[in-house]
C-alpha cells in the first residue's frame, strides 16, 4: 500500500448467499463504496481499516488487495505481466510465499501450471532485482499471491489474511463434522441474530455456532484470538497501526445479558464445546450441558433463539427422516415462544420437520446444497404444523 491513508479497494471473499450480510458488516464498520459481486464483496478503506477488516468481519473467508490487472492469452504473457510487477516494493526476499490460481479461461487449463508459471516471474524479478531469490512455501507461507483469470484478463491481488479466516483462533478441538466458522456466522447473520435474547444450539459439537454467536452479540471482533494475518509480512506493514486498530476494535466489546446455552447428547462434544468457550475467553456467558434434545425440557422459561445443525449426510449415520420428524415434535412440544433455525443439507429429512419454515434459504455446505430454515414457535400453534410438503419454495 503507497500511502497508508489513501483509500485502496479491496474485495472480501465469502460463501453462496452472505454476500449481503457480508456488506452490511463491511458497512457497520465504516467501509467505503461497497458493492456485493458473486460470492465476494468489494469495498475501500485505507490500510488500518484493512486489519480492522480482517480483525472483525465475521463472514468474510479472505481479503484480497488488487494491485495489477493484465490482458493475458499464453504463457509468454503472463510470464511477462508477472515479471513486470515491482514485487520488491511489496515483500522482502527473505519472505516465503505461494501462488494461489482460480482459473475461468479458455486460454489455460492447469491453475497448477500457471502457479508455476507465474512463481518463476516473482523469483526472477527478485533474482534480477536484489541477486537472492525468495522461497516458495505452499503449506505455510508468509506471502500469499492471488491469480484470478477470467476471460481474457488476469488480476493479481496480494491476499491479506493468508490462512482462511475461518480459523479463528479458539478451536483447538473439533467434535464430528464441525461447521465453518464463517458459515456459522453468516447463519447466525441471516437468522436475525443479534444478542437481543437467550442462545440455545441444542446439537452443539464443538460449539461453533454458539460460540460464534457469543461473538457477535458481545461485538468481538472474530479473530481477534489469530496470531497472523498475511498483511504482518508486507513491507507497508505497520505493527503499531496494528495495535491501535486492535485495541480500538476491543474498546467496542459490550456485555450480553443473556445466557449461550449448548448441549449434546455426546460427553466428548460437551467437553470440546467448554475448551473452545474458554479459549475464546467466553465462558462467562455459557451454559453447556449434555442432554439428549429430545428427552430433556427446555434448559429455560425464558422464549429462545435457537439455531443448530442436525446430524446428517455422509459424515454422521442415523436414521435421518424419524430424526428430524422428532425435531420438529420437540420444538412444537418444548418450545413455545422461541424461533428456532435449522440448517440441514438433507432437504428430504428437513421436511418431515413438519412444521411450516417461516424462511428457507439456499446455502451451500463445503460442496453440499443446503437450507437455512426458520420457524417461528408461536404458543399453541395448531395452525403452523402442515404436513411435509414436496415442492421448495426459495
Ligand atoms: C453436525 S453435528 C453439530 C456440529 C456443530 N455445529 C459444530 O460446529 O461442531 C451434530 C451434533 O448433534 C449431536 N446429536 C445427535 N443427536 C442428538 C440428540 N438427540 N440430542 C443432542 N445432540 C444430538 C451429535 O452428537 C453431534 O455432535
Amino acid at each position: 500500500m503507497k500511502n497508508p491513508e489513501q483509500n485502496t479497494r479491496f474485495l472480501a471473499k465469502t460463501f453462496f448467499g452472505f454476500e449481503s450480510v457480508l456488506a452490511r458488516e463491511l458497512l457497520s464498520l465504516g467501509a467505503k463504496n461497497v458493492s456485493e459481486l458473486n460470492r465476494m464483496v468489494a469495498f475501500e478503506g485505507d490500510q488500518g481499516f484493512l486489519y480492522k477488516a480482517n480483525l472483525s468481519l465475521g463472514c468474510a473467508l479472505r481479503i484480497l488487495m488488487p494491485i495489477a490487472t493484465f490482458r493475458v492469452l499464453n504463457q509468454s504473457q503472463l510470464y511477462d505481466a508477472m515479471l513486470s510487477i515491482p514485487w520488491t516494493q511489496y515483500f522482502e526476499v527473505n519472505k516465503t510465499f505461494a501462488i494461489d490460481t482460480v482459473l475461468f479461461s479458455d486460454h489455460f487449463s492447469n491453475s497448477m501450471f500457471v502457479s508455476q508459471k507465474a512463481k518463476d516471474a516473482v523469483v526472477d524479478h527478485f533474482r534480477a532485482t536484489t541477486r537472492k531469490r525468495p522461497d516458495v512455501n505452499t503449506i505455510e507461507p508468509d506471502v500469499r499471491i492471488n491469480l484470478h483469470l477470467s476471460g481474457d484478463n488476469m488480476t493479481v491481488s496480494l491476499d491479506s489474511s493468508g490462512t482462511s479466516l475461518h480459523l479463528r483462533g479458539y478451536k483447538t478441538v473439533t467434535n464430528i463434522a464441525p461447521i465453518n466458522e464463517v458459515l456459522a456466522a453468516g447463519i447466525l447473520h441471516l437468522s436475525g441474530w443479534t444478542g437481543q435474547r437467550n442462545f440455545f444450539d441444542p446439537m452443539c459439537g464443538s460449539g461453533t455456532l454458539a460460540i460464534e454467536a457469543a461473538m457477535i452479540a458481545c461485538r468481538i471482533p472474530h479473530a481477534i484470538h489469530r496470531k497472523e494475518f498475511s498483511f504482518m509480512h508486507w513491507d507497508s506493514f505497520d505493527q503499531s497501526l496494528f495495535e491501535t486498530v486492535r485495541q480500538s476494535a476491543l474498546n467496542k466489546v459490550r456485555e450480553f445479558h443473556f445466557s449461550i446455552y449448548a448441549q449434546d447428547k455426546a460427553p466428548s462434544a460437551v467437553r470440546k464445546t467448554e475448551e473452545n468457550f474458554e479459549n475464546a475467553g467466553l465462558s462467562q456467558y455459557a451454559k453447556v450441558s449434555r442432554a439428549d434434545f429430545f428427552k430433556t425440557l427446555s434448559p429455560t422459561e425464558s422464549p429462545l433463539h435457537i439455531v443448530f445443525n442436525p446430524p446428517y449426510g455422509e459424515r454422521l449415520a442415523i436414521d435421518e427422516i424419524p430424526f428430524y420428524n422428532e425435531i420438529g415434535n420437540t420444538l412444537k412440544h418444548h418450545y413455545s415462544g422461541s424461533e428456532a433455525w435449522i440448517i440441514s443439507a438433507n432437504l428430504e429429512a428437513l421436511k418431515h420437520v413438519g412444521l411450516k419454515p417461516t424462511k428457507k434459504i439456499k446455502l451451500y455446505n463445503g460442496k453440499l446444497e443446503a437450507r437455512l430454515q426458520g420457524y417461528s414457535l408461536y404458543d399453541g400453534s395448531a395452525k403452523q404444523r402442515a404436513a411435509p410438503t414436496s415442492s421448495e419454495s426459495e
